[in-house]
């Protein structure tokens, strides 16, 4: 029996399944891998954003097995207030060294790092692309800053906006470096340029860049030659490419003193576990070393969306392995995603809110774990399913 209060979420819910937007939630029963387990059957992995297939790496469990015997399983409490462990130090000062920064802040989470510093910095005047993350969304709703948001990477909107907002004083550019949903990248060099010109902090979310773009998968603004001088406030996270779970901001020292004192996703909930810390560590030292898996991730993309367009497949305008395949429909794209499930293929199906109506699409990831013989498996599905729902010929 429902209680009055609750029937508007049976109501919502009702809508949902009508319009193909209700997401039934996969249970994972293996690790993360090329290949999943679930309802006990062996599906092949399109889905997971771990890029560089470290999430079940030996290296990294070795280390987070270490760590947890020598400092446990949680951090106590929250940095600022119980201590900081000297764990949380070491993740920071290397992933500064990774991306040629002078300090990195940690959190628990991408999502997190992006509430904790869009609210701290204080805008009066953000500018925001249209396609940006659903956690810089939420962090600048968590500003009364002034939002003008510009059309998906256009530098000539932009422009247009940083005029209209001249005259207020603090102003914020942010963009995702990739865009999630896509798999495009941001025109960094321009926005710098304009940020520079416009005198505004430049950010960017460089969550699908980590691990991915730029020498060793030191990210976007690498990829595109820049400094720190350049782009204030880089944000990343652990939780792709790294295999693990975090997030952190890279930028100057200044801005880690600051976010220290003002970041309230760090000053008011708990650290990442010792053992993610570890793992992190170890994900970073890795791709330091060895750039051999960031090559063959983008080796495998080639391969399957080659493949995908050679079979007539839309797969819009990546420039990444995100790779998503255009069906339009929800209903479609759902019924497309339920049929590669039954053919041993887990690739998701996504639609409002998370992309716009009428752009549903299955987005599918590669991963260096992948091998030819999974990719060339996954397109022979690609190809019989397309065919029987008529999306090619
Ligand atoms: C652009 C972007 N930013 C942030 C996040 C959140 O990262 P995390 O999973 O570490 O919270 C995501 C995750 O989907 C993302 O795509």
């Amino acid at each position: 029996m429902v209680k009055s209060t609750q029937k508007f979420m049976v109501e919502e819910l009702d809508r949902l399944r009508r319009v193909g937007l209700y997401n039934k939630i996969k249970t994972i029963e293996s690790p993360q891998g090329a290949w999943l387990r679930i309802d006990g059957k062996s599906v092949l992995n399109l889905c997971s954003n771990n890029y560089l297939g470290l999430a079940n790496h030996p290296v990294l469990i070795e280390e987070a097995k270490k760590i947890l015997d020598e400092f446990g399983v949680g951090p106590g409490a929250v940095r600022s207030i119980a201590g900081t462990m000297s764990l949380h130090n070491d993740l920071e000062k290397l992933l500064a060294e990774f991306k040629n920064v002078e300090a990195t802040f940690s959190v628990q989470s991408g999502f997190v790092a992006n509430q904790a510093v869009i609210p701290s910095v204080g805008a009066d005047a953000i500018f925001t692309d249209s396609l940006n993350h659903a956690s810089i969304i939420d962090g600048v709703r968590l500003t009364k800053a002034k939002r003008f948001i510009y059309a998906h990477n256009s530098m000539e909107e932009l422009e247009e906006r940083l005029n209209e907002g001249k005259e207020h004083k603090r102003k914020l550019i942010i963009t995702d470096g990739v865009f999630s949903m896509d798999g495009d990248i941001a025109e960094l060099d321009e926005i710098a340029k304009l940020a520079s010109e416009h005198e505004a902090l430049l950010m960017v979310d460089d969550a699908h860049g980590e691990g991915v773009l730029g020498s060793h998968g030191r990210g976007i603004v690498d990829h595109f030659g820049l400094g720190h001088n350049d782009v204030d406030i880089d944000v990343g996270t652990l939780s792709k490419a790294m295999g693990v779970v975090g997030g952190y901001i890279a930028g100057s020292q200044l801005l880690k003193d600051y976010l220290e004192q003002k970041g309230r996703p760090f000053l008011f909930s708990s650290a990442t576990t010792p053992p993610d810390v570890a793992a992190s560590i170890a994900a970073v030292k890795l791709l330091m070393k060895d750039d051999s898996l960031v090559r063959k991730l983008w080796s495998n993309a080639g391969y399957f969306q080659k493949g995908m367009k050679d079979l007539g497949f839309d797969i819009g305008i990546t420039q990444t392995p995100i790779t998503p395949v255009m069906l339009g429909d929800a209903k479609l794209s759902s019924t497309f995603s339920k049929k590669l499930l039954d053919e041993g293929v887990f690739a998701m199906s996504i639609g409002f809110p998370t992309v716009t109506k009428g752009a549903a699409r299955i987005r599918t990831m590669l991963s260096a774990s992948h091998s030819i013989e999974d990719l060339d498996y996954s397109l022979e599905k690609f190809e019989k399913i397309g065919k029987e729902l008529k999306v090619i010929s």
